[in-house]
């Protein structure tokens, strides 16, 4: 094992020093990492939900500074296109385009697939990166839990009504912004939605990352084939207003230690852009530009079964109101 692993694995373990900026720092540094500005996305079609706001926000700039034609996503409309009008001044990228869409709901996901289907002929990468942690239980149209609607179902949704133009454009690549969070959760399905009794917002939030992760290896199985790659990833702990919203405590005291949103999105543009790992491996977990473990501990890998993943498939198929994504269309 070469020095930089042996130093990335020390540094692994204890969360602090992984999630934290020291992280990012020494991985960048004993990485020797490619530039993200080296890269050249000129003539891809990148979609980025959660683009208006922290991790989304600075990996849609990087993104247009790249060259990438954007397809920016948000909820509400006047800041969504006030982000993709920024982008444009800032980068001098003049195709960044952005539509509103929240991604807890059914008909506003699958209006948001046919723009995407109507408006670009190829789609190279996805990214699922919007989220949020809610300390209020809130239930979305059609009576699923937020957390799960928005994070879970809508972007299942999402991917299956976009897998032929996927594989159409192949080698693409779809990627889920997960969390270091997920590592405390064990594998729900029966318990995927928390009900008014039990919510705690942070489990709530735990669990859909937690099934954000097994999805995307079920759709690597399911789908590498067709020459469309799946990767999570986890961001460490970056200052952004999600978290300053979500966990205030949290982000005053670890403040001085939290990564910029740049630096929590960089492993993000990296899996998007790097015609390297990214397009040779498929169905991994990523942090600081390198696969990682999704579990950490014995129960949680105890709880993640063949039968349960099954059923977790099955149970977001059903809430999706999509048949079998991975081989049927949806
Ligand atoms: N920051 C961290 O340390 C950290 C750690 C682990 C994981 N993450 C994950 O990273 C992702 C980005 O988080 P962030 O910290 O950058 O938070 P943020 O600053 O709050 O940004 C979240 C983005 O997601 C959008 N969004 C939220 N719910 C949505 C919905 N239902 N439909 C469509 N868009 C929605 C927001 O859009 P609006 O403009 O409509 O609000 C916003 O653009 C999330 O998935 C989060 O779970 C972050």
């Amino acid at each position: 094992m070469n020095r930089s692993r042996i130093i990335d694995n020390a540094i692994e373990l204890p969360v602090v020093t992984s999630f934290s900026r020291f992280g990012y720092e020494t991985r960048r540094r004993l990485g020797a990492w490619e530039p993200l500005d080296g890269y050249d996305l000129h003539g891809r079609v990148i979609v980025v939900t959660g683009a208006t706001s922290g991790l989304g926000r600075a990996a849609a700039e990087q993104l247009a500074r790249c060259g990438a034609t954007l397809v920016l996503v948000g909820r509400d409309p006047e800041r969504t296109a006030e982000t993709a009008r920024t982008l444009t001044s800032l980068t001098g990228n003049d195709r960044v385009s952005h539509w509103a869409a929240d991604m807890g709901e059914h008909d506003q996901v699958r209006n948001l697939a046919d723009h995407i289907l109507t408006m670009h002929e190829r789609l190279d990468v996805v990214i699922h990166n919007a989220g949020a942690l809610t300390a209020t239980r809130r239930v979305t149209s059609y009576g699923t839990e937020a957390t799960v609607a928005s994070q879970v179902v809508g972007p299942f949704l999402l991917t299956s009504l976009l897998l032929d133009r996927l594989e159409a454009s192949a080698p693409s690549r779809v990627i889920t912004m997960s969390s270091g969070g997920m590592y405390a959760a064990a594998l729900q399905v029966d318990g995927l939605e928390m009900d008014e009794n039990s919510y705690r917002g942070t489990d709530q939030y735990a669990r859909a990352k937690r099934a954000q992760v097994v999805l995307n290896e079920m759709w690597a199985q399911r789908c590498g084939a067709r020459g469309i790659r799946f990767h999570s990833l986890h961001p460490g702990w970056a200052s952004t207003p999600g978290v300053d919203a979500a966990l205030p405590r949290f982000a005053t005291v670890m403040g001085p230690i939290l990564r910029t949103p740049e630096q929590g999105a960089d492993t993000l543009v990296w899996l998007a852009a790097d015609d390297g790992e990214p397009l040779e491996t498929n169905g991994g977990f990523w942090l600081d530009r390198r696969l990682r473990p999704i579990h950490r501990l014995v129960g949680t890998r105890r709880s993640d079964t063949p039968d349960r993943r099954n059923r977790l498939w099955n149970l977001v198929a059903t809430l999706a109101g999509c048949q079998d994504p991975g081989t049927d269309s949806a």
